[in-house]
Protein backbone atom coordinates (compact mmCIF):
# COMPACT_ATOMS: atom_id res chain seq x y z
CA UNK A 1 0.00 0.00 0.00
CA UNK A 2 2.78 2.70 0.95
CA UNK A 3 4.80 1.61 -2.23
CA UNK A 4 1.69 2.30 -4.19
CA UNK A 5 1.20 5.37 -2.77
CA UNK A 6 5.19 6.31 -2.79
CA UNK A 7 4.77 5.24 -6.79
CA UNK A 8 1.59 7.30 -7.46
CA UNK A 9 3.24 10.43 -5.55
CA UNK A 10 6.96 9.93 -7.77
CA UNK A 11 5.13 9.87 -11.33
CA UNK A 12 2.67 12.37 -10.22
CA UNK A 13 5.81 14.79 -9.44
CA UNK A 14 7.44 13.56 -12.83
CA UNK A 15 4.77 14.43 -14.51
CA UNK A 16 4.48 17.77 -12.91
CA UNK A 17 7.93 18.48 -13.77
CA UNK A 18 7.74 17.49 -17.17
CA UNK A 19 4.57 19.91 -17.02
CA UNK A 20 6.23 21.98 -15.45
CA UNK A 21 9.26 22.00 -17.66
CA UNK A 22 7.25 22.89 -20.75
CA UNK A 23 5.04 25.88 -19.29
CA UNK A 24 8.28 27.39 -17.78
CA UNK A 25 10.15 30.15 -19.55
CA UNK A 26 12.72 32.06 -17.80
CA UNK A 27 12.39 36.01 -17.74
CA UNK A 28 15.32 37.66 -19.74
CA UNK A 29 17.29 40.52 -18.24
CA UNK A 30 15.91 43.48 -18.82
CA UNK A 31 18.55 46.22 -20.52
CA UNK A 32 18.19 50.29 -20.73
CA UNK A 33 17.23 51.00 -24.48
CA UNK A 34 19.73 50.51 -27.02
CA UNK A 35 20.76 52.84 -29.46
CA UNK A 36 23.78 53.65 -32.00
CA UNK A 37 22.04 51.34 -34.47
CA UNK A 38 23.23 51.21 -38.13
CA UNK A 39 20.55 53.49 -40.53
CA UNK A 40 21.06 51.14 -43.23
CA UNK A 41 20.35 48.48 -40.57
CA UNK A 42 16.93 50.65 -39.83
CA UNK A 43 15.87 51.26 -43.33
CA UNK A 44 16.10 47.37 -44.09
CA UNK A 45 13.91 46.93 -40.55
CA UNK A 46 11.29 49.36 -41.89
CA UNK A 47 10.89 47.70 -45.34
CA UNK A 48 10.79 43.94 -43.26
CA UNK A 49 7.95 45.70 -41.17
CA UNK A 50 5.92 46.14 -43.96
CA UNK A 51 6.50 43.24 -45.44
CA UNK A 52 5.33 41.65 -41.92
CA UNK A 53 2.13 44.46 -41.51
CA UNK A 54 3.56 45.48 -37.90
CA UNK A 55 1.89 48.76 -38.26
CA UNK A 56 -1.56 47.67 -39.26
CA UNK A 57 -2.39 45.19 -35.89
CA UNK A 58 0.08 47.59 -33.72
CA UNK A 59 -1.59 50.65 -34.45
CA UNK A 60 -2.30 53.00 -31.42
CA UNK A 61 -5.54 54.05 -30.32
CA UNK A 62 -5.01 57.60 -31.47
CA UNK A 63 -3.29 56.59 -34.43
CA UNK A 64 0.12 56.69 -33.02
CA UNK A 65 2.72 54.70 -34.89
CA UNK A 66 3.70 50.32 -33.23
CA UNK A 67 1.72 52.35 -30.20
CA UNK A 68 -0.60 49.33 -29.83
CA UNK A 69 -4.10 49.07 -28.20
CA UNK A 70 -6.01 47.92 -31.23
CA UNK A 71 -7.84 44.88 -30.46
CA UNK A 72 -7.09 41.59 -32.88
CA UNK A 73 -10.85 40.21 -32.92
CA UNK A 74 -10.85 36.29 -32.30
CA UNK A 75 -13.44 33.56 -32.11
CA UNK A 76 -12.48 33.33 -29.04
CA UNK A 77 -12.23 36.99 -27.82
CA UNK A 78 -10.05 40.48 -28.24
CA UNK A 79 -6.23 40.33 -27.94
CA UNK A 80 -5.01 43.23 -27.85
CA UNK A 81 -1.94 43.83 -29.56
CA UNK A 82 1.04 45.18 -27.67
CA UNK A 83 2.79 48.60 -27.88
CA UNK A 84 6.10 47.82 -29.83
CA UNK A 85 7.82 51.14 -29.26
CA UNK A 86 10.81 51.86 -27.38
CA UNK A 87 8.90 53.05 -24.19
CA UNK A 88 10.59 51.18 -21.02
CA UNK A 89 7.81 50.52 -18.92
CA UNK A 90 4.61 50.40 -21.24
CA UNK A 91 6.60 49.00 -24.95
CA UNK A 92 9.47 46.90 -24.99
CA UNK A 93 12.29 49.27 -24.50
CA UNK A 94 14.00 46.95 -22.18
CA UNK A 95 13.77 44.29 -24.65
CA UNK A 96 17.73 42.80 -25.62
CA UNK A 97 17.13 41.26 -29.16
CA UNK A 98 17.59 38.06 -27.45
CA UNK A 99 13.79 39.05 -26.16
CA UNK A 100 12.16 40.28 -29.27
CA UNK A 101 14.21 37.16 -31.05
CA UNK A 102 12.20 34.45 -28.44
CA UNK A 103 8.63 36.51 -28.99
CA UNK A 104 9.58 36.34 -32.60
CA UNK A 105 10.26 32.41 -32.84
CA UNK A 106 8.73 31.08 -29.49
CA UNK A 107 6.09 33.41 -29.11
CA UNK A 108 7.07 34.17 -25.69
CA UNK A 109 7.85 37.51 -24.20
CA UNK A 110 10.74 39.05 -21.87
CA UNK A 111 9.00 38.47 -18.47
CA UNK A 112 8.47 34.57 -19.44
CA UNK A 113 4.54 34.79 -20.58
CA UNK A 114 3.66 32.78 -23.25
CA UNK A 115 1.65 34.76 -26.41
CA UNK A 116 -1.34 34.45 -28.37
CA UNK A 117 -1.06 33.56 -31.95
CA UNK A 118 -3.46 36.62 -32.99
CA UNK A 119 0.45 37.86 -33.20
CA UNK A 120 1.17 35.46 -36.27
CA UNK A 121 4.92 34.15 -34.55
CA UNK A 122 3.77 30.56 -36.32
CA UNK A 123 5.04 32.59 -39.47
CA UNK A 124 7.68 34.98 -38.12
CA UNK A 125 9.46 31.81 -36.84
CA UNK A 126 11.00 31.49 -39.99
CA UNK A 127 12.46 34.92 -40.20
CA UNK A 128 16.50 34.29 -40.62
CA UNK A 129 18.63 36.43 -37.42
CA UNK A 130 20.05 38.87 -39.74
CA UNK A 131 16.17 39.98 -40.73
CA UNK A 132 14.91 39.63 -37.21
CA UNK A 133 18.27 42.29 -36.19
CA UNK A 134 16.87 44.98 -38.75
CA UNK A 135 13.38 44.67 -37.29
CA UNK A 136 15.14 44.94 -33.89
CA UNK A 137 16.74 47.89 -35.23
CA UNK A 138 13.99 49.76 -36.93
CA UNK A 139 11.85 49.21 -33.72
CA UNK A 140 14.23 50.69 -31.37
CA UNK A 141 14.73 53.34 -32.85
CA UNK A 142 10.83 54.68 -33.34
CA UNK A 143 8.97 57.12 -31.50
CA UNK A 144 8.54 56.15 -28.06
CA UNK A 145 4.82 56.13 -26.76
CA UNK A 146 3.66 55.75 -23.09
CA UNK A 147 0.59 53.42 -23.97
CA UNK A 148 -0.62 50.64 -21.33
CA UNK A 149 -2.02 47.59 -23.95
CA UNK A 150 -5.48 46.62 -22.29
CA UNK A 151 -6.17 43.89 -20.76
CA UNK A 152 -7.06 40.90 -23.22
CA UNK A 153 -11.04 39.95 -23.05
CA UNK A 154 -10.99 36.22 -23.57
CA UNK A 155 -13.06 33.64 -22.53
CA UNK A 156 -12.04 30.87 -19.57
CA UNK A 157 -10.02 28.79 -19.95
CA UNK A 158 -8.11 30.33 -22.60
CA UNK A 159 -7.50 33.68 -21.07
CA UNK A 160 -4.61 31.43 -18.86
CA UNK A 161 -1.47 32.02 -21.25
CA UNK A 162 0.67 28.82 -20.56
CA UNK A 163 -1.97 26.97 -22.07
CA UNK A 164 -0.67 28.20 -25.23
CA UNK A 165 2.19 26.19 -24.84
CA UNK A 166 -0.02 23.15 -25.48
CA UNK A 167 -0.70 24.85 -29.00
CA UNK A 168 2.69 25.47 -29.44
CA UNK A 169 3.64 21.55 -29.28
CA UNK A 170 0.65 20.71 -31.77
CA UNK A 171 0.75 23.78 -34.32
CA UNK A 172 4.36 25.92 -34.02
CA UNK A 173 7.24 24.45 -36.51
CA UNK A 174 9.58 26.13 -35.97
CA UNK A 175 13.17 26.35 -38.64
CA UNK A 176 13.77 27.90 -42.18
CA UNK A 177 11.98 27.82 -44.81
CA UNK A 178 12.67 24.89 -46.83
CA UNK A 179 15.05 25.77 -50.07
CA UNK A 180 13.80 24.13 -53.01
CA UNK A 181 16.90 23.75 -55.41
CA UNK A 182 14.36 22.81 -58.08
CA UNK A 183 12.83 26.31 -58.42
CA UNK A 184 14.61 30.09 -59.04
CA UNK A 185 16.29 31.99 -56.50
CA UNK A 186 13.31 34.56 -57.10
CA UNK A 187 10.74 31.73 -56.41
CA UNK A 188 12.82 30.83 -53.29
CA UNK A 189 12.93 34.35 -52.13
CA UNK A 190 9.05 34.51 -52.77
CA UNK A 191 8.18 31.43 -50.69
CA UNK A 192 10.34 32.98 -47.90
CA UNK A 193 8.21 36.15 -47.26
CA UNK A 194 4.89 34.62 -47.85
CA UNK A 195 5.55 31.64 -45.74
CA UNK A 196 7.84 33.69 -43.11
CA UNK A 197 7.16 38.07 -42.81
CA UNK A 198 4.32 38.34 -45.02
CA UNK A 199 2.30 35.52 -43.39
CA UNK A 200 -0.01 35.11 -46.21
CA UNK A 201 -1.56 32.08 -44.56
CA UNK A 202 -3.09 33.55 -42.14
CA UNK A 203 -6.00 34.47 -43.94
CA UNK A 204 -6.01 32.31 -47.23
CA UNK A 205 -5.84 29.16 -45.68
CA UNK A 206 -9.03 28.05 -43.13
CA UNK A 207 -8.11 27.44 -39.16
CA UNK A 208 -9.30 24.49 -37.43
CA UNK A 209 -11.46 24.87 -34.00
CA UNK A 210 -7.71 25.20 -31.76
CA UNK A 211 -7.56 28.31 -34.42
CA UNK A 212 -5.02 26.97 -36.11
CA UNK A 213 -3.96 26.96 -39.98
CA UNK A 214 -5.15 23.49 -41.49
CA UNK A 215 -1.74 21.40 -42.35
CA UNK A 216 -2.68 20.38 -46.25
CA UNK A 217 -5.10 23.18 -46.60
CA UNK A 218 -2.47 25.95 -47.79
CA UNK A 219 -3.90 28.73 -49.52
CA UNK A 220 -7.29 26.96 -50.13
CA UNK A 221 -9.37 29.93 -48.69
CA UNK A 222 -9.46 31.61 -45.63
CA UNK A 223 -11.05 34.20 -43.04
CA UNK A 224 -9.92 37.21 -42.21
CA UNK A 225 -11.85 40.11 -40.27
CA UNK A 226 -15.35 39.58 -41.47
CA UNK A 227 -14.27 38.62 -45.19
CA UNK A 228 -12.85 36.04 -47.19
CA UNK A 229 -9.02 35.41 -47.80
CA UNK A 230 -9.60 33.94 -51.69
CA UNK A 231 -8.28 30.12 -52.17
CA UNK A 232 -5.11 31.24 -54.65
CA UNK A 233 -4.49 27.38 -55.98
CA UNK A 234 -5.62 25.90 -58.64
CA UNK A 235 -8.30 24.08 -57.55
CA UNK A 236 -9.56 26.68 -54.80
CA UNK A 237 -8.83 30.40 -56.46
CA UNK A 238 -12.58 31.96 -57.37
CA UNK A 239 -10.59 34.01 -59.82
CA UNK A 240 -12.66 34.44 -63.60
CA UNK A 241 -9.23 34.62 -65.06
CA UNK A 242 -6.26 33.00 -63.82
CA UNK A 243 -3.52 35.18 -61.90
CA UNK A 244 -0.28 35.21 -63.20
CA UNK A 245 3.00 36.57 -61.61
CA UNK A 246 2.13 40.33 -63.42
CA UNK A 247 -1.21 40.60 -62.15
CA UNK A 248 -0.66 39.49 -58.48
CA UNK A 249 2.72 41.98 -58.38
CA UNK A 250 0.57 44.66 -59.36
CA UNK A 251 -2.21 43.89 -57.11
CA UNK A 252 0.36 43.37 -54.60
CA UNK A 253 1.87 46.98 -55.10
CA UNK A 254 0.07 49.01 -57.12
CA UNK A 255 -3.50 47.97 -55.23
CA UNK A 256 -5.40 46.89 -57.91
CA UNK A 257 -4.81 44.97 -61.44
CA UNK A 258 -7.26 45.89 -63.85
CA UNK A 259 -7.64 41.92 -65.24
CA UNK A 260 -8.82 41.75 -62.30
CA UNK A 261 -10.38 43.82 -59.18
CA UNK A 262 -9.22 46.27 -56.17
CA UNK A 263 -7.31 45.22 -53.12
CA UNK A 264 -10.43 45.53 -50.54
CA UNK A 265 -10.88 45.03 -46.89
CA UNK A 266 -7.80 43.58 -45.11
CA UNK A 267 -6.15 42.80 -48.15
CA UNK A 268 -6.49 47.17 -48.76
CA UNK A 269 -4.12 47.47 -46.02
CA UNK A 270 -1.90 44.35 -46.75
CA UNK A 271 -1.05 45.90 -50.38
CA UNK A 272 -0.82 49.30 -49.09
CA UNK A 273 2.15 48.02 -46.90
CA UNK A 274 4.04 46.72 -50.38
CA UNK A 275 3.45 49.93 -52.02
CA UNK A 276 6.78 50.70 -50.06
CA UNK A 277 8.89 47.49 -49.96
CA UNK A 278 11.28 47.05 -52.54
CA UNK A 279 10.01 45.52 -55.98
CA UNK A 280 11.98 42.59 -56.17
CA UNK A 281 10.95 41.29 -53.14
CA UNK A 282 6.95 41.73 -54.53
CA UNK A 283 7.89 40.35 -57.42
CA UNK A 284 9.36 37.14 -55.62
CA UNK A 285 5.89 37.08 -53.44
CA UNK A 286 4.15 37.13 -56.90
CA UNK A 287 5.94 34.50 -58.49
CA UNK A 288 5.33 32.43 -55.78
CA UNK A 289 1.69 32.78 -55.48
CA UNK A 290 1.55 32.38 -59.49
CA UNK A 291 3.42 28.60 -59.05
CA UNK A 292 0.27 27.95 -56.58
CA UNK A 293 -2.30 28.53 -59.37
CA UNK A 294 -3.46 27.40 -62.51
CA UNK A 295 -1.31 28.79 -66.10
CA UNK A 296 -4.00 30.71 -68.05
CA UNK A 297 -6.12 29.03 -70.58
CA UNK A 298 -6.06 31.14 -73.59
CA UNK A 299 -9.56 29.77 -74.59
CA UNK A 300 -11.16 29.84 -71.19
CA UNK A 301 -10.15 33.65 -71.07
CA UNK A 302 -11.38 34.18 -74.70
CA UNK A 303 -14.77 33.02 -72.92
CA UNK A 304 -14.93 35.04 -70.23
CA UNK A 305 -13.66 38.31 -72.37
CA UNK A 306 -17.03 37.45 -74.28
CA UNK A 307 -19.15 37.01 -72.06
CA UNK A 308 -18.12 40.56 -70.10
CA UNK A 309 -18.80 42.14 -73.48
CA UNK A 310 -22.21 40.73 -73.21
CA UNK A 311 -22.48 41.66 -70.10
CA UNK A 312 -22.18 45.23 -71.40
CA UNK A 313 -26.05 45.08 -72.63
CA UNK A 314 -27.74 44.03 -69.02
CA UNK A 315 -29.85 40.14 -70.36
CA UNK A 316 -33.70 41.04 -70.85
CA UNK A 317 -34.76 38.29 -68.31
CA UNK A 318 -33.20 41.11 -65.61
CA UNK A 319 -34.78 44.23 -66.95
CA UNK A 320 -37.29 45.84 -64.34
CA UNK A 321 -36.04 44.13 -61.29
CA UNK A 322 -35.16 45.31 -58.10
CA UNK A 323 -31.73 44.56 -58.37
CA UNK A 324 -31.90 45.99 -62.20
CA UNK A 325 -33.15 49.60 -60.84
CA UNK A 326 -30.72 49.96 -57.95
CA UNK A 327 -27.76 49.17 -60.01
CA UNK A 328 -28.79 51.89 -62.72
CA UNK A 329 -28.95 54.40 -59.88
CA UNK A 330 -26.53 53.80 -57.36
CA UNK A 331 -23.76 51.38 -59.40
CA UNK A 332 -24.05 52.31 -63.32
CA UNK A 333 -22.76 55.90 -63.28
CA UNK A 334 -19.04 53.80 -62.51
CA UNK A 335 -19.76 50.00 -63.36
CA UNK A 336 -22.01 50.71 -66.28
CA UNK A 337 -21.49 49.75 -69.84
CA UNK A 338 -19.63 53.42 -71.09
CA UNK A 339 -19.04 54.85 -67.32
CA UNK A 340 -15.69 56.76 -67.24
CA UNK A 341 -14.55 54.62 -65.09
CA UNK A 342 -14.77 51.82 -67.75
CA UNK A 343 -13.49 53.79 -70.12
CA UNK A 344 -10.83 54.29 -68.43
CA UNK A 345 -9.78 50.42 -68.16
CA UNK A 346 -10.98 49.41 -65.15
CA UNK A 347 -11.72 45.94 -64.55
CA UNK A 348 -15.29 44.83 -65.03
CA UNK A 349 -17.30 43.73 -62.26
CA UNK A 350 -17.25 39.75 -64.10
CA UNK A 351 -13.52 39.62 -63.03
CA UNK A 352 -13.72 40.35 -59.80
CA UNK A 353 -13.17 37.81 -57.22
CA UNK A 354 -15.65 39.11 -55.03
CA UNK A 355 -18.17 38.70 -57.54
CA UNK A 356 -17.23 35.41 -58.58
CA UNK A 357 -16.75 33.83 -55.00
CA UNK A 358 -18.76 31.02 -53.94
CA UNK A 359 -19.93 33.46 -51.41
CA UNK A 360 -21.24 36.80 -51.43
CA UNK A 361 -19.32 37.73 -48.51
CA UNK A 362 -16.81 39.99 -49.95
CA UNK A 363 -18.81 41.47 -52.29
CA UNK A 364 -21.36 42.38 -49.42
CA UNK A 365 -18.11 43.91 -47.37
CA UNK A 366 -17.52 46.56 -50.30
CA UNK A 367 -20.71 47.19 -51.34
CA UNK A 368 -21.64 48.18 -47.41
CA UNK A 369 -18.34 49.84 -46.66
CA UNK A 370 -17.43 50.99 -50.19
CA UNK A 371 -13.58 51.50 -50.71
CA UNK A 372 -11.18 53.97 -49.20
CA UNK A 373 -7.60 54.85 -49.76
CA UNK A 374 -5.57 55.47 -46.86
CA UNK A 375 -5.84 59.36 -46.10
CA UNK A 376 -3.99 61.23 -47.87
CA UNK A 377 -3.44 59.05 -50.57
CA UNK A 378 -4.70 58.32 -54.04
CA UNK A 379 -6.52 54.91 -54.98
CA UNK A 380 -9.38 53.47 -56.29
CA UNK A 381 -12.44 54.82 -54.11
CA UNK A 382 -15.96 53.94 -53.62
CA UNK A 383 -18.81 55.01 -51.90
CA UNK A 384 -20.03 52.53 -49.21
CA UNK A 385 -24.01 52.11 -49.10
CA UNK A 386 -24.85 50.61 -45.40
CA UNK A 387 -26.86 53.88 -44.91
CA UNK A 388 -28.30 54.03 -48.02
CA UNK A 389 -29.27 50.40 -48.86
CA UNK A 390 -31.30 48.43 -46.65
CA UNK A 391 -30.44 44.63 -46.66
CA UNK A 392 -33.37 43.61 -49.30
CA UNK A 393 -31.90 45.77 -51.62
CA UNK A 394 -27.89 44.95 -51.22
CA UNK A 395 -29.39 41.77 -51.70
CA UNK A 396 -31.32 42.53 -54.71
CA UNK A 397 -27.96 44.38 -56.21
CA UNK A 398 -25.95 41.55 -55.31
CA UNK A 399 -27.77 38.95 -56.83
CA UNK A 400 -28.33 41.24 -60.26
CA UNK A 401 -24.34 41.46 -60.53
CA UNK A 402 -23.79 38.28 -59.78
CA UNK A 403 -26.43 37.24 -62.63
CA UNK A 404 -25.27 39.78 -65.11
CA UNK A 405 -21.40 39.31 -64.59
CA UNK A 406 -21.42 35.94 -64.01
CA UNK A 407 -21.85 32.48 -65.56
CA UNK A 408 -21.85 30.88 -62.37
CA UNK A 409 -24.90 29.83 -60.18
CA UNK A 410 -26.93 32.14 -58.41
CA UNK A 411 -26.08 32.65 -54.43
CA UNK A 412 -28.69 31.61 -51.62
CA UNK A 413 -29.68 33.21 -48.73
CA UNK A 414 -28.07 36.63 -49.80
CA UNK A 415 -30.63 38.55 -47.66
CA UNK A 416 -29.85 36.92 -44.49
CA UNK A 417 -26.10 36.71 -45.51
CA UNK A 418 -26.20 40.64 -46.00
CA UNK A 419 -27.87 40.92 -42.33
CA UNK A 420 -25.14 39.00 -40.72
CA UNK A 421 -22.43 40.83 -42.33
CA UNK A 422 -24.23 44.25 -41.02
CA UNK A 423 -23.58 43.13 -37.47
CA UNK A 424 -19.63 42.62 -38.33
CA UNK A 425 -17.12 45.92 -37.54
CA UNK A 426 -16.42 47.11 -40.67
CA UNK A 427 -12.65 46.69 -41.26
C1 LIG B 1 -2.31 40.16 -37.13
C2 LIG B 1 -1.92 41.14 -36.14
C3 LIG B 1 -0.46 41.32 -35.81
C4 LIG B 1 0.58 41.53 -36.69
C5 LIG B 1 0.54 41.60 -38.19
C6 LIG B 1 1.76 41.71 -35.86
N1 LIG B 1 1.45 41.58 -34.54
FE1 LIG B 1 2.73 41.73 -32.97
N2 LIG B 1 1.24 41.21 -31.71
C7 LIG B 1 -0.10 41.10 -32.04
C8 LIG B 1 -0.88 40.84 -30.85
C9 LIG B 1 -2.40 40.66 -30.80
C10 LIG B 1 0.03 40.79 -29.78
C11 LIG B 1 -0.29 40.51 -28.32
C12 LIG B 1 -0.34 39.02 -28.10
C13 LIG B 1 -0.68 38.62 -26.68
O1 LIG B 1 -1.18 39.44 -25.89
O2 LIG B 1 -0.44 37.45 -26.34
C14 LIG B 1 1.35 41.02 -30.35
C15 LIG B 1 2.54 41.03 -29.63
C16 LIG B 1 3.78 41.32 -30.14
C17 LIG B 1 5.01 41.33 -29.38
C18 LIG B 1 5.12 41.05 -27.88
C19 LIG B 1 5.09 42.37 -27.14
C20 LIG B 1 4.91 42.26 -25.66
O3 LIG B 1 5.03 43.29 -24.97
O4 LIG B 1 4.63 41.16 -25.15
C21 LIG B 1 6.01 41.71 -30.23
C22 LIG B 1 7.50 41.88 -29.90
C23 LIG B 1 5.42 41.90 -31.53
N3 LIG B 1 4.07 41.65 -31.45
C24 LIG B 1 6.12 42.28 -32.64
C25 LIG B 1 5.57 42.33 -33.92
C26 LIG B 1 6.34 42.60 -35.12
C27 LIG B 1 7.81 42.93 -35.16
C28 LIG B 1 5.47 42.52 -36.16
C29 LIG B 1 5.76 42.65 -37.64
C30 LIG B 1 6.83 41.81 -38.16
C31 LIG B 1 4.16 42.19 -35.60
N4 LIG B 1 4.26 42.10 -34.25
C32 LIG B 1 3.01 41.98 -36.37
C33 LIG B 1 -0.62 41.20 -33.31
C34 LIG B 1 0.10 41.35 -34.47
C1 LIG C 1 -5.19 40.24 -43.01
C2 LIG C 1 -5.62 39.24 -43.95
C3 LIG C 1 -4.83 39.04 -45.21
C4 LIG C 1 -3.47 38.86 -45.34
C5 LIG C 1 -2.40 38.90 -44.25
C6 LIG C 1 -3.23 38.64 -46.74
N1 LIG C 1 -4.40 38.67 -47.45
FE1 LIG C 1 -4.61 38.49 -49.47
N2 LIG C 1 -6.59 38.85 -49.31
C7 LIG C 1 -7.28 39.02 -48.14
C8 LIG C 1 -8.68 39.28 -48.43
C9 LIG C 1 -9.77 39.53 -47.41
C10 LIG C 1 -8.81 39.25 -49.83
C11 LIG C 1 -10.11 39.48 -50.62
C12 LIG C 1 -10.35 40.94 -50.87
C13 LIG C 1 -9.62 41.39 -52.07
O1 LIG C 1 -9.74 40.75 -53.13
O2 LIG C 1 -8.88 42.37 -52.00
C14 LIG C 1 -7.48 38.98 -50.36
C15 LIG C 1 -7.17 38.87 -51.72
C16 LIG C 1 -5.93 38.48 -52.22
C17 LIG C 1 -5.66 38.22 -53.61
C18 LIG C 1 -6.66 38.31 -54.74
C19 LIG C 1 -7.38 36.99 -54.91
C20 LIG C 1 -8.50 37.05 -55.89
O3 LIG C 1 -8.83 36.00 -56.45
O4 LIG C 1 -9.05 38.13 -56.11
C21 LIG C 1 -4.33 37.87 -53.70
C22 LIG C 1 -3.55 37.52 -54.96
C23 LIG C 1 -3.78 37.94 -52.36
N3 LIG C 1 -4.79 38.30 -51.48
C24 LIG C 1 -2.47 37.67 -52.05
C25 LIG C 1 -1.93 37.81 -50.77
C26 LIG C 1 -0.53 37.70 -50.46
C27 LIG C 1 0.57 37.39 -51.45
C28 LIG C 1 -0.39 37.94 -49.13
C29 LIG C 1 0.87 38.00 -48.29
C30 LIG C 1 1.83 39.00 -48.71
C31 LIG C 1 -1.71 38.19 -48.60
N4 LIG C 1 -2.62 38.10 -49.62
C32 LIG C 1 -1.97 38.45 -47.27
C33 LIG C 1 -6.76 39.00 -46.86
C34 LIG C 1 -5.40 38.91 -46.56
C1 LIG D 1 -18.16 56.40 -57.47
C2 LIG D 1 -17.92 55.21 -58.22
C3 LIG D 1 -18.53 53.91 -57.73
C4 LIG D 1 -19.83 53.62 -57.44
C5 LIG D 1 -21.02 54.55 -57.44
C6 LIG D 1 -19.86 52.19 -57.16
N1 LIG D 1 -18.61 51.66 -57.25
FE1 LIG D 1 -18.12 49.71 -56.99
N2 LIG D 1 -16.16 50.16 -57.29
C7 LIG D 1 -15.67 51.41 -57.58
C8 LIG D 1 -14.22 51.33 -57.67
C9 LIG D 1 -13.28 52.51 -57.96
C10 LIG D 1 -13.88 49.99 -57.45
C11 LIG D 1 -12.48 49.36 -57.43
C12 LIG D 1 -12.17 48.70 -58.73
C13 LIG D 1 -11.82 49.68 -59.80
O1 LIG D 1 -11.14 50.66 -59.53
O2 LIG D 1 -12.25 49.41 -60.94
C14 LIG D 1 -15.12 49.27 -57.22
C15 LIG D 1 -15.19 47.91 -56.98
C16 LIG D 1 -16.37 47.20 -56.80
C17 LIG D 1 -16.46 45.78 -56.62
C18 LIG D 1 -15.29 44.81 -56.65
C19 LIG D 1 -14.45 44.88 -55.45
C20 LIG D 1 -12.98 44.96 -55.76
O3 LIG D 1 -12.21 44.37 -55.01
O4 LIG D 1 -12.56 45.64 -56.73
C21 LIG D 1 -17.78 45.46 -56.48
C22 LIG D 1 -18.38 44.08 -56.24
C23 LIG D 1 -18.52 46.69 -56.60
N3 LIG D 1 -17.63 47.73 -56.80
C24 LIG D 1 -19.89 46.78 -56.58
C25 LIG D 1 -20.59 47.97 -56.64
C26 LIG D 1 -22.04 48.05 -56.56
C27 LIG D 1 -22.96 46.86 -56.49
C28 LIG D 1 -22.36 49.38 -56.61
C29 LIG D 1 -23.72 49.99 -56.48
C30 LIG D 1 -24.48 49.60 -55.30
C31 LIG D 1 -21.10 50.12 -56.75
N4 LIG D 1 -20.07 49.24 -56.76
C32 LIG D 1 -21.02 51.49 -56.85
C33 LIG D 1 -16.40 52.58 -57.75
C34 LIG D 1 -17.76 52.67 -57.59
Amino acid sequence: MRLRVAVITVVGVAALAIVGAAIWRPALSPVSVPSGFDPALVVKGSQLAAIGDCAVCHVGRDGQAYAGGNPVQTPFGAIYASNITPDPSTGIGTWSEAAFRRAMRDGVDRAGAFLYPAFPYNHYTHVTDADLSALYAFLMTRQPVPAPTPANRLLFPLNIRPIMAGWNLLFLHQGPVPTDPSQSETWNRGAYLVEGLGHCEACHTPHNVLGAEETGHAFTGGVAEGWEGPGLTAATSPAAVAWTADAIDRFLRQGIDNGHAAAAGPMGLVSHDLSGVPEADVRAMASYIASLTSAPDPAHEQQVAQRIAAAQRPPAALDGTPGATIFAGACAGCHGAGAPMMQAGRPSLGLSSAVTAPTPRNATQVILHGLQPQPGEAGPWMPGFAASLDDAQVAAVLSYVRARFTDRPAWTGVEESVHQIRQDKPS
